[in-house]
């Protein structure tokens, strides 16, 4: 099987524009390919209606709701309803923007994990730990906060320095990362490594051996550079 290859499309495209876009890329997409796309909440209709069979879908944040008088919230339930299989949550935007804590990105992780939703776990180091050299042991602080009581989960790991900064942590210091990651996780658990991936970059990276996919945002939203990642995830 070949590696994932989620796409983070952030606030990107119209639901037009991704209708479109789906249509695309399913007349292109090689059955080797793992490719999961979070979408906005928007395009998750057309998502369910055209990918159904190429790729797997989700959000790119949830309520930590699970119901109620949550003017402008998306549940975990709603988000089942529209066949999503993963959703990101504590991505480094939401935590930085909305100032996200490790407990409610838990307890995000936790409505999904109850509908049956994968929660992608984000987590990574600033800048300034990463040039302390501290990101080991804050990383994964930050992810046994972020995962506590979650059973089944996935992990992307996205130096926060890295992300649409056109830098990539080198594949050695990645794959070291994912390393000491998978050691404190339960066994199977995958580790997506994210933060400027690009067609340059994808086939070093996905040859690591603790890496078992990319979370991707700037080069998922063009259907050329994402069928580049899928091909360099298959190996
Ligand atoms: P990037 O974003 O690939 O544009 O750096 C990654 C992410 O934010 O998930």
């Amino acid at each position: 099987m070949a590696k994932l290859i989620a796409g983070n499309w952030k606030m990107y495209k119209t639901p037009s524009e991704a209708k479109t876009w789906f249509q695309d890329l399913v007349k292109e997409l090689p059955s080797t390919a793992n490719a999961a796309l979070m979408v906005p909440f928007t395009a998750l209709p057309y998502a369910a209606e055209i990918l159904e069979g190429y790729a797997a879908w989700g959000a790119q944040d949830v309520s930590v709701h699970v119901e109620g008088a949550y003017t402008g919230e998306i549940s975990a339930k709603m988000l089942a309803d529209l066949g999503c299989s993963y959703c990101l949550v504590g991505h480094s935007e939401r935590r930085t923007y909305h100032g996200e804590s490790d407990s409610l990105v838990a307890q995000k992780a936790l409505r999904l994990q109850e509908v049956g939703i994968t929660p992608i776990v984000c987590v990574g180091e600033p800048l300034e730990v990463r040039e302390a050299g501290k990101q080991v042991k804050y990383t994964l602080e930050q992810l046994a906060k972020s995962t506590q009581g979650l059973d089944r989960f996935v992990v992307a790991y996205e130096p926060v320095w890295a992300i649409g900064t056109g830098k990539t942590a080198s594949s050695e210091d990645a794959n070291a990362m994912h390393q000491a990651l998978k050691e404190t996780l339960p066994g199977g658990t995958a580790v997506l490594y994210g933060g400027s991936v690009n067609p340059g970059n994808a086939s070093s990276l996905f040859a690591e051996s603790y890496i078992d996919g990319g979370l991707v945002g700037g080069a998922s939203l063009k259907i050329a550079d994402y069928l580049q990642l899928l091909a360099a995830a298959v190996g």
